[in-house]
């Protein structure tokens, strides 16, 4: 399937209005609607990133619906950003959403969104400050149950929190996850840019980047560091695929993670105690 065929139709409706009118140029002069070099030139600028987090998008779809197949009824989404999970995928008719992140995130999203019709059975914003919150009270007290199974998501969020705080996070999903949850979690590679680093030393260049971008780079992961770590929450059959997965499994061409640094970990919680 070629890149519109995989298009969040929501995206331009929640972006911050400068945003939206930046993304509504880009795609009439030379995004998807325009002629097809035009949009080779555009992927070539976005060194691939757009290609990258749009197969990332379809990627944990997939795993949401997968876990909604298998009996999950609730989606917790931690800093769930512009997510748009809850207004796209009509598989949630029958499940409750709650998306977390910080109060002024939440609130632009709210604004951009007005009041543009869900398709979960049930969405609740849940404002919280993950770095500071006690992420087991707030879950209880937004009505998160721990008996019924979750689909948790941590989409590009850990690779920017301490280590310590992926291992507490990680450990508080596992601790409410009842037999039947999954988890889909994207995390970085110490590889970044190919330029190697020092022990779980980001390369000072990957580093500068993320910091430039306002968002520093904190948790780089080896696959099985990531596997261990899921583990010791109590997740088990953990799968860990890259963008070249993705691109295979929505048989498109596009082009790979231009930094080949994230990975998509989705883990299961069978039985309380037993992953
Ligand atoms: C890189 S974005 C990822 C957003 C979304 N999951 C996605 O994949 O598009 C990171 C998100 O984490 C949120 N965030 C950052 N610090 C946070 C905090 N202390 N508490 C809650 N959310 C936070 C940000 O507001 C942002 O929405």
């Amino acid at each position: 399937m070629g890149f519109a065929g995989h298009r969040d139709t929501w995206a331009e409706q929640v972006l911050p209005w400068r945003d939206a009118i930046l993304a509504r140029r880009l795609r009439m002069r030379i995004g998807v609607d325009a002629d097809p070099d035009a949009r080779r030139a555009l992927r070539g600028l976005l060194g691939g990133m757009a290609a990258h987090m749009t197969l990332r998008m379809v990627a944990i779809d997939d795993c949401v619906r997968a876990g909604v197949a298998a009996g999950a009824r609730q989606v917790v989404i931690l800093g769930a950003g512009l997510d748009t999970r809850a207004w796209r995928l009509h598989e949630l008719a029958d499940a409750s959403v709650l998306e977390l992140d910080l109060p002024e995130t939440q609130r632009v999203k709210r604004l951009r969104l007005g009041g543009a019709p869900v398709r979960a059975a049930q969405l609740r914003f849940v404002p919280a400050d993950l770095h500071r919150a006690d992420l087991g009270w707030v879950l209880g007290d937004a009505g998160h149950d721990p008996d019924v199974p979750t689909v948790w998501l941590w989409e590009a969020v850990a690779m920017y929190v301490p280590l310590a705080s992926v291992r507490a996070t990680l450990e508080v999903l596992g601790a409410r996850s009842a037999a039947g949850s999954r988890l889909a979690m994207t995390f970085a590679v110490p590889d970044l840019l190919g330029a190697g680093t020092v022990g779980r030393t980001l390369n000072p260049g990957a580093r500068a980047v993320f910091d430039l971008l306002g968002e520093p780079m904190r948790t780089v992961l080896s696959e099985q560091e990531a596997v261990d770590l899921l583990g010791e929450a109590g997740f088990g059959d953990v799968e860990i695929t890259d963008s070249a997965t993705w691109a295979a499994s929505a048989a498109t061409r596009m082009p790979r993670d231009p930094l080949g640094a994230e990975r998509l970990a989705v883990a299961r919680r069978e039985a309380l105690g037993t992953p």
